[in-house]
């Protein structure tokens, strides 16, 4: 059954529920990065815009079905109020009596902000009860909350069910049209960029590539095992020895289905992340160095070939970028992602931080809001939170 939208549903004058994500770092208390709240505001606006009643519905961190006061939800309230100029009424809890009276006493266009649903352990256990409890305050239900759409949770999928109304906002739209249709058949060259620590959580996302990419732009300590795969010196670099084996069938792989699968051919290294000085090797690293980034060649051979590719997939950091010797590799790719013409689609998390804070964010065709939601869409996985809505 094809997945209905908001604009689709009868949702004037009704109690609609809005599963957000607003799952945002906080510092001291206040957000830190909004973009997960500004990208909820379409689907919000369009909401209050149509005279619903609308009660906004998130987690925030992981509280394990404990209150915990610093992961309440009133600073995303306040932004909220801020961004929207309207009055965010908020819940103290997000089931029970309280949270039924203010339902019942909504007027058409309000916004009722519900209290941290992982308060609840009902909710990350998706608890059949808490389900009901949360489906009995609203008639109609949307999810917009991308980024936990691959966690099978009370709010994503088991409240599902009650409802004969229910769709997805425009926030999941957007993302599954760039994540799917840009990348199930991509224009050609399709040219990936993958780093991040460690290749066991990428496996996934390699396999899945191996069968679509022509290029896999390999960065970040996960190059260091697939390096020591191929038997290069590496140094102190992190690798995790027990995936060394795993690295060599991805390589064999590539060969076999014709990927190229690249990796850097200099590196920053310094004796650890901390060290304010570094320098750039080339091949081997020495022994007692650590590799923390791409070096200068590497990031010219990657510039190239993003600059000739046609749809481009990038996901996790070249280096320890938070660390300015570190830090130019993943800047680069930044660089050149923002210079190509290709499709670009930027898989949330630390790409997305070193795009906003080189000012490119609006440079790229897409950045994802789910770090693992995105991986696991690319990945070919079934997202229980977009599954759950087409029953
Ligand atoms: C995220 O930040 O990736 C989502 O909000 C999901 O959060 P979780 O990993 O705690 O389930």
């Amino acid at each position: 059954m094809a997945i209905r939208s908001i604009e689709d549903l009868p949702i004037e004058g009704k109690r609609t529920f809005i599963r957000v994500d607003f799952n945002v770092p906080l510092s001291e208390g206040s957000i830190s990065d909004d973009t997960r709240v500004m990208a909820a505001l379409p689907t919000i606006r369009h909401a209050v815009a149509r005279g619903a009643k609308v009660i906004l519905a998130s987690h925030l961190g992981r509280p394990k079905g404990q209150v915990v006061d610093s992961l309440r939800l009133e600073p995303v309230g306040v932004r909220l109020a801020e961004l929207l100029e309207i009055e965010v009424i908020a819940a103290d809890d997000c089931v029970g009596d309280g949270v039924r009276k203010l339902s019942q006493d909504m007027r058409d266009g309000q916004l009722l902000l519900l209290e941290n649903l992982r308060f609840h352990k009902g909710e990350t256990a998706n608890d059949p009860d808490f389900s009901e409890k949360l489906a009995s305050i609203a008639d109609v239900y949307i999810n917009d909350a991308f980024g936990t759409a691959h966690r099978s949770h009370a709010s994503t999928v088991g409240m599902v069910k009650h409802f004969s109304e229910k769709g997805v906002g425009y926030l999941i739209r957007k993302e599954l049209k760039f994540l799917g249709e840009a990348l199930r058949e991509p224009k050609r060259p399709f040219v990936a960029v993958l780093g991040g620590a460690k290749v066991s959580d990428k496996i996934g996302v390699i396999s899945a590539l191996l069968n679509k990419a022509d290029s896999i732009l390999v960065g970040g300590a996960m190059a260091y095992t697939f390096l020591a795969a191929r038997g290069q010196k590496v140094g102190s670099s992190r690798v995790e020895r027990d995936k060394v084996e795993l690295a060599k069938n991805l390589m064999d792989m590539a060969k076999e289905r014709k990927v190229r699968l690249v990796l850097p051919e200099d590196h920053v290294v310094a004796a650890g992340p901390d060290s304010s000085s570094a320098e750039v090797v080339e091949g081997d690293i020495p022994e007692g160095l650590m590799g923390l980034d791409i070096g200068p060649r590497t990031i010219e051979i990657y510039g190239k070939a993003l600059a000739s590719a046609r749809t481009v997939f990038w996901n996790g950091p070249m280096g320890v970028f938070e660390k300015e010797p570190f830090s130019k590799g993943t800047f680069g790719v930044a660089d050149a992602l923002a210079a190509s013409k290709a499709i670009s689609v930027v898989g949330g998390g630390d790409s997305a931080a070193a795009l906003r804070k080189s000012g490119l964010a609006d440079k790229v065709s897409h950045i994802s809001t789910g770090g693992g939601a995105s991986l696991e869409f690319v990945e070919g996985k079934i997202l229980p939170g977009i599954a759950a809505l087409e029953s």
